[in-house]
C-alpha cells in the first residue's frame, strides 16, 4: 500500500473547517429534533387517539425510509413544498431534525414509560397539575435515565450528517473529496475524513460519559 500525504498537506487545512459545518448541522437538528421529539413522546403517550395515532406514524414513516431520500426529497422537492428553493444548509438541519424526533421520541417515550407509576399516582394524589407534573417529575427522571440512549443518537447523527454532501454541503465528507478530485488521489484524503469523524465520535463519547458519571454522582 503507497501512501502520499504529502501533496495534500496544503489541503489538511481546508478539510479540517468542515469540522465547524458538521458540527453545526448536528448540533442545530439535535437541539430542535429534541424539542420536537419531546412533544411527540407526549402524543405518544396520550390518551387522545388521534395524537397517538399521528406521532406512530409520524415515527413509522421517518423510521421507515432512508434518511438520504429524506433529504434529498427535502432538498430537490422544496420548490413544490414550500414554493421556493431551499439552502442545501437549511434542508440539511430540517432533514436531519425530523428524522431525529423519530427516533428520539420512541427514546423519550420509552423513559417516561420507565419512571415508577408510583412518582404519577403520588403526583395526581397531590392534585399537581398535568404540565408541571411532566415537567417538574416524570420528564426529568426520564431524562437521567435516557441520557446514554441520547448519546448514541448524537453520534449517529454526526456520522449520517456525511450523507449532506449528497447535496452539496460543504461539510468534512465533501471537502475529503473535493480533495480528492483536485490531487487525482482520493485514498488519503478520505482517510483524514476517516480519522476526523472518528475522533469527533470519541470527544462526544468522552463527554456523555462525563455528564453521565456527573449526573450519577447527584443522586
Ligand atoms: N442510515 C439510516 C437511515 O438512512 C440512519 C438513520 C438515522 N438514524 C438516526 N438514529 N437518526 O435510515
Amino acid at each position: 500500500m503507497n501512501l502520499d500525504f504529502t501533496q495534500i498537506l496544503p489541503s489538511i487545512p481546508y478539510i479540517l473547517k468542515g469540522i465547524g459545518v458538521t458540527l453545526q448541522i448536528v448540533l442545530i437538528a439535535g437541539i430542535l429534533g429534541f424539542a420536537f421529539s419531546i412533544l411527540l413522546a407526549l402524543f405518544k403517550i396520550s390518551s387522545i387517539k388521534l395524537l397517538s395515532w399521528f406521532a406512530d406514524a409520524y415515527t413509522s414513516v421517518f423510521r421507515g425510509t432512508p434518511l438520504v431520500l429524506q433529504l434529498m426529497l427535502i432538498y430537490f422537492g422544496s420548490p413544490q413544498i414550500f414554493g421556493f428553493q431551499i439552502e442545501p444548509y437549511a434542508a440539511a438541519i430540517l432533514a436531519f431534525s425530523l428524522n431525529s424526533a423519530a427516533y428520539i421520541s420512541e427514546i423519550i417515550r420509552a423513559g417516561i414509560q420507565a419512571v415508577d407509576k408510583g412518582q404519577r399516582e403520588a403526583a395526581m394524589a397531590l392534585g399537581i397539575p398535568y404540565r408541571k407534573m411532566m415537567s417538574n417529575i416524570i420528564l426529568p427522571q426520564a431524562m437521567k435515565n435516557i441520557f446514554p440512549a441520547l448519546m448514541n443518537e448524537f453520534i449517529t447523527l454526526t456520522k449520517e450528517s456525511a450523507i449532506v454532501t449528497t447535496i452539496g454541503v460543504t461539510d468534512i465528507m465533501r471537502r475529503a473529496y473535493i480533495v480528492g478530485g483536485e490531487k487525482f488521489s482520493f485514498f488519503e484524503p478520505l482517510l483524514i475524513a476517516g480519522l476526523i469523524y472518528y475522533l469527533l465520535v470519541i470527544s462526544l463519547t468522552f463527554i456523555g460519559k462525563t455528564v453521565e458519571r456527573r449526573m450519577r454522582r447527584s443522586d
